[in-house]
């Protein structure tokens, strides 16, 4: 038996259901057939946006969505995608394949998909390329109801009343893709852009500095000696690349030697975040400024067959580890990190969907984030698992992880991922300063490598789970080998 206790009298942070958030690119085909098929397409769809993936989306309650980019962001020039649509410029997408973007997508249509999944947009302004005025201009075109160029032209876009727009990111990896810059010179083209970003009316923008690579330290050191006063949260990005970028393995097909490595990798985020963190901690001890790591997920060869620059990939039973565990370690640190947004949101890399046609597949990660919504804004609790190791010979991870929640009508949320691929876990969890009176659960349980295709699109799925009981203050649960799994219990 593998002890576990929640303390339902022990109250930590909100959970913020941001840390439930999203991210599409113009990349490869996740804006572009993934979610945008356009009026005239054969696919169902309200205003072009495909009506299956929106409701997929909706189910999930997605909270938050990050747009454009990516890399993309840094070489988007936001009136090339407004006006009538014949008129919009193409340009090449020189980051992602080459492909020619007619920009047919735009501020317009992102807002109406942000509106119809009912979800807050995240808007990533271009730095790298693109000049203050035009940030600037940006955020009034959204924001700004009174009379000014920018909202004349919005309205002429038809457009009358400015939408909310609250999180705004100035410039992404601008250590990389977006300028090759330095932390000092970063840091200083920060301090110059943000200021004008205003807030028009009632619409404060939430203003969000690029962060660093995994783990470059001295990112965040310089960004938080040199611009904390002004900037709400900063981001960092970190991938689990199994084999690192220049030797990617394939999504597929691998052994358990892989999957542990993999699985260590993402544990990693853990170690992660608590050195970033600690850094944060010495310039913000109150934690004003939020940690966002609005890039995650793992990253694989593409597919065979597809382009390689639209880093399309399947997802298996190992993403939906990679996912759980991930999620686990946000929620125990939600007093800092408070929005995440999982690379990305349809065909590309660790997808919660995949399309083809007019067909669409959950994948396994997808079923990750539904068993999670009921984290979302509910208070992390104070709990404890006993863990033991378990990999191969070269990678060494903890079997389990796990967190829980109270939401405000008192239902207590727990979700545990069983890493171990042979074991199942019989947990003994003990409730203390709460007497719950009946307590329900769902599971994701699939061997390591099961995905769900074209053709058996419910290979993995959600199921009830079983071997579940309740009494007293005790309650016992199997964890099968790899899998996640969901309680709720209710109470008081
Ligand atoms: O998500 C794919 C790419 O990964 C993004 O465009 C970039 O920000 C990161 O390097």
């Amino acid at each position: 038996m593998v002890k576990y206790i929640i303390d339902a009298s022990h109250k930590k942070a909100i959970i913020n259901k941001n840390i439930y958030g999203h991210f599409s690119e113009h990349l490869g085909r996740c804006i572009y057939e993934g979610i945008y098929v356009g009026e005239e397409s054969d696919i169902p769809n309200v205003n072009g946006m495909r009506s299956d993936v929106v409701e997929a989306l909706k189910a999930i309650k997605v909270p938050v969505l990050r747009w454009p980019g990516g890399c993309f962001a840094d070489e988007y020039h936001w009136k090339d995608g407004i006006g009538p649509k014949e008129h919009r410029k193409k340009m090449i997408n020189t980051h992602w394949g080459g492909v020619i973007e007619d920009n047919s997508f735009g501020t317009h249509e992102f807002m109406e998909l942000c509106r119809q999944v009912g979800c807050e947009p995240y808007i990533n302004g271009n730095l790298g390329s693109g000049t203050v005025q035009e940030m600037s201009e940006w955020v009034e075109y959204l924001t700004f109801n009174g009379l000014s160029p920018m909202s004349e032209l919005r309205k002429s876009n038809g457009k009358e009343e400015a939408w909310h727009v609250k999180y705004f990111g100035v410039g992404n990896e601008n250590w990389g893709c977006g300028g090759n810059m330095r932390p000092e010179y970063y840091a200083d083209e920060y301090r110059r852009y943000q200021t004008y970003l205003r807030n028009y009316g009632d619409n404060q923008i939430y203003k969000i500095a690029c962060g660093a690579n995994g783990t470059d330290y001295n990112w965040t050191k310089v960004l938080m000696e040199r611009a904390a006063n002004y900037m709400d949260a900063l981001t960092v990005h970190y991938y689990t690349v199994p084999g690192g970028f220049e030797t990617k393995m394939p999504a597929l097909e691998f052994d358990e030697e892989a999957y542990y490595h993999t699985l260590k990798e993402a544990a990693f985020m853990e170690e992660l975040l608590k050195k970033h963190i600690q850094i944060m901690d010495q310039y913000d001890k109150d934690k004003r400024i939020a940690l966002i790591v609005d890039e995650w997920g793992s990253w694989y060869q593409t597919e065979p067959g597809t382009n390689p620059g639209f880093l399309y990939q399947q997802n298996t039973m190992r993403d939906a580890m990679i996912a759980g565990v991930t999620l686990n370690i946000f929620n125990k640190h939600a007093d800092r990190v408070r929005m995440a947004n999982i690379a990305q949101m349809v065909n590309v890399l660790q997808a919660i969907i995949l399309t083809e046609g007019a067909s669409m597949i959950l994948t396994p990660t997808y079923h990750v984030f539904d068993l999670y919504k009921v984290h979302q804004d509910a208070t992390l609790l104070e709990s404890f698992i006993s863990q033991t190791e378990v990999g191969s010979d070269k990678d060494k991870v903890q079997d389990l992880y796990e967190s829980a929640s109270i939401d405000d009508e008192g239902n207590v949320y727990v979700t545990i991922c069983n890493v171990d691929v042979h074991r199942s876990k019989m947990i003994e969890g003990t409730l203390l300063g709460y007497t719950a009176c009946q307590v329900e659960g769902r599971i994701l349980s699939e061997r390591m490598d099961a995905y769900n295709t074209f053709y058996n699109s419910h290979a993995v799925k959600i199921e009830d789970v079983k071997c579940l009981n309740l009494e007293g203050d005790k309650f016992t649960v199997e964890v099968p080998p790899c899998s996640v799994i969901q309680l709720t219990f209710t109470g008081e």
